[in-house]
């Protein structure tokens, strides 16, 4: 966990309008800055960013929160990638506790790693560059495949000069150490001790992380000689999962959400001619077969995947069991495949980008449709064959999560087949209640261990960050309780740091006030609930939270009910601060009454309920005994309404 002393740091240093300024373009307007939503199509701008609260919120969308909240719902951060990406362009080091010293340890040599990393991926940038050897072997090469200086910039693309020590001794001399540049793979080691370059006349392929880190590398050879491998890549290390990274992602991703669909391909070169084509929506697994740690990427993003295939008809075969797997976590797959001898990399350099996009278009077929004909045109005349086929398609539809979506595709799939809809149905079933046995099987083996089940993607400390808030009550009575409940933790918000001076109340702040008259109040919304436990808890340790607390708290429920509490287009609006002088002196001069009459009138309605429950339960058949107990409870809860009502009377709405 990062500590608190660097998260307070990180946002003191964050300004909100900077930060978001990286992706919007925004406009001053009053005290506030506008612009059009990163989140949805719009024309006029409803966009807005208050750098005063330190927030931000669109209305088109309804999100909001911080500078933090912001790069999760965009670039689909975790809660420390935000974190860490903030203290990054800030130049804030950062501190984490629970960490042993051994995790400590790890910590400095991971970024270790990425340091000599990010140095590797400079020192071949430029020796393909700014050298004679790099210009004539490197850049011309990839000249000669089409990539322009932008592609070659943005992809940060180099050349590795073709020498046992070029990279080694620079590094040594510039003061990396041995030990990182060994465990990345970049160099290695003799049985002398001494290093020599693992990277010696390959153009250079940097692959970056999530968060757009260099983290390793591929290297193309030059050579045509078959005995030389024609990739050389990093080994596995403490920062390069293969399983878990995407080459291209990372440039990908913002038009992959605004595409909402991601193109998935075989190599380096196909990422690059795709998306130097304009379809920058585009990543490849390198060479590896798909893992689901990289659909869980993706699907960060886009639920929809298309896959371009080399024109190999055995590779493609090959493949299309691997596919289940994305359709088991509920995402759509299609499938495009090249003429014979092309991929898209050639494709596209073939015909331009105009005729491949139309290519793909014309020829972009649903995954399981596309494997049935596929697989049929095979089994033609073989009723064994034939029969194996219908049980694969089928095991493909059963892995789709959605059983509306699965049930279109029997239809489908029974008409290409042409075998009755009822019997693949039938088959679909039995596959069904066999899997839905393996999982609880599983489930109940794990819930024996006792291990908490965390998604791949998130770690633990996410999870709770992730966690919607409940949605808007469809009942106008429990609606009634909700806005009161939002109501007092709107003037907890706005009040409770602020002293109290009423006649008979004097010397203490309205937050404490607050607390104690609600000590024996249960809330029902979750996220209130919340709220004033955090808030009795910093009462607790002595302090009495303000707004920028609950902005900047590790839980979007939180923040999500602050900002909107916070936020409303009145406050934010153009002359919000006239409008808010308004708003905030009435409640002011009416302060006592506000107050009170938000806790008394919630109060009213929390006790209506109970007796409510309790009318139920005394028209239900009980017991003399149990029905003598339920009136006690009724006549008392009767009296606590009517002095509360009496209160709300004389005190506040006289
Ligand atoms: P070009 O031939 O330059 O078009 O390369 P490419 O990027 O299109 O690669 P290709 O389609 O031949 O292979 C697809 C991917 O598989 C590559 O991008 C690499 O990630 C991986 N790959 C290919 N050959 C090798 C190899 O010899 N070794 C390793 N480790 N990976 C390879
Ligand atoms: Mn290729």
């Amino acid at each position: 966990m990062i500590t608190k002393p660097t998260i307070d740091r990180i946002m003191e240093a964050t300004d909100i309008v900077e930060v978001i300024g990286e992706f919007v373009q925004l406009k001053k307007r009053g005290a506030n800055y506008v612009g059009l939503s990163p989140f949805a199509n719009e024309r006029t701008p409803s966009f807005t960013v208050s750098p005063a609260k330190g927030i931000f919120k669109d209305f088109s969308t309804g999100k909001g929160g911080s500078a933090v909240t912001f790069l999760m719902e965009l670039e689909k951060f975790t809660y420390p990638e935000a974190l860490k990406w903030l203290a990054k362009k800030y130049g804030i080091e950062i501190e984490e506790t629970q960490m042993s010293p051994e995790d400590k340890a790890e910590d400095n040599r991971r970024e270790s790693l990425m340091i000599v990393s990010g140095y590797a991926a400079k020192f071949f940038h430029e020796s393909l560059l700014d050298t004679d050897e790099g210009q004539s072997i490197g850049l011309s090469y990839f000249r000669e495949r089409g990539f322009t200086n932008e592609t070659i910039k943005k992809f940060e693309l180099g050349y590795s000069p073709d020498q046992w020590e070029a990279f080694s001794s620079s590094a040594i001399r510039n003061g990396y150490q041995e030990e990182f540049l060994v465990e990345s793979g970049l160099s290695v080691k003799r049985d002398n001790g001494t290093l020599y370059d693992r990277y010696r006349g390959r153009v250079m392929f940097p692959i970056h992380s999530f968060t757009g880190r260099v983290i390793a590398f591929g290297g193309r050879t030059l050579k045509t000689d078959k005995a030389v491998p024609k990739y050389v890549n990093s080994p596995e290390s403490e920062i390069y999962h293969k399983s878990n990274i995407l080459y291209g992602l990372y440039f990908a991703k913002k038009s992959i959400r605004d595409e909402d669909n991601c193109y998935l391909v075989e190599g380096y070169a196909d990422v690059l001619s795709v998306s130097q084509a304009g379809i920058e929506n585009v990543v490849a697994s390198s060479g590896t077969s798909l893992t689901v740690e990289q659909i869980k990427l993706i699907s960060r993003f886009t639920k929809n995947i298309t896959i371009l295939y080399d024109g190999d008809a055995a590779g493609i075969k090959a493949s299309l069991r691997g596919l289940d797997m994305i359709l088991e976590q509920g995402l759509n797959v299609k499938v495009v495949s090249f003429p014979d001898g092309h991929d898209p990399d050639s494709y596209v350099r073939k015909v331009g980008t105009a005729a491949f996009k139309k290519h793909i278009e014309e020829n972009r077929k649903d995954f399981i449709l596309y494997k049935t004909t596929l697989l049929l045109k095979d089994a033609a005349g073989d009723p064994i064959k034939r029969a194996d086929v219908i049980r694969e398609v089928v095991e493909s539809i059963a892995k789709i999560p959605d059983s509306i979506k699965a049930s279109v595709f029997i239809k489908e799939c029974s008409h290409i087949m042409q075998i009755d809809e009822r019997a693949l149905l039938s088959e679909l079933n039995k596959m069904r209640m066999a899997k839905a046995k393996k999982d609880s099987q599983q489930q109940a083996n794990q819930a024996s261990r006792n291990q908490p089940q965390y998604d791949d993607v998130a770690p633990p400390d996410e999870l709770m960050y992730m966690e919607e808030m409940q949605g808007a009550p469809a009942d106008p009575k429990t609606a009634i309780i909700d806005a009161q409940e939002k109501e007092i933790v709107r003037l907890l918000l706005l009040y409770g740091n602020k002293m109290i001076n009423w006649d008979g109340i004097a010397n203490t702040y309205i937050g404490p006030f607050m607390m104690l008259e609600l000590n024996d109040v249960e809330f029902d919304i979750a996220a209130c609930k919340q709220f004033v436990e955090i808030y009795r808890q910093e009462m607790d340790n002595g302090v009495l939270p303000d707004e920028q607390h609950f902005i900047h708290y590790p839980d979007k429920a939180i923040v999500d009910l602050t900002v909107n509490l916070l936020a409303t287009k009145y406050i934010l609006s153009e002359n919000w601060y006239e409008m808010h002088k308004i708003l905030v002196s009435d409640e002011q001069a009416n302060m006592k009454a506000t107050i009170l009459g938000a806790i008394f009138h919630l109060k009213m309605h929390k006790v209506g309920k109970i007796l409510e429950n309790l009318r139920n339960e005394l028209q239900k058949p009980n017991s003399d005994a149990d029905q003598d107990i339920l009136l006690n409870q009724y006549m008392h809860l009767k009296k606590v309404e009517k002095s509360i009502s009496d209160y709300l009377g004389s005190v506040i709405l006289k």
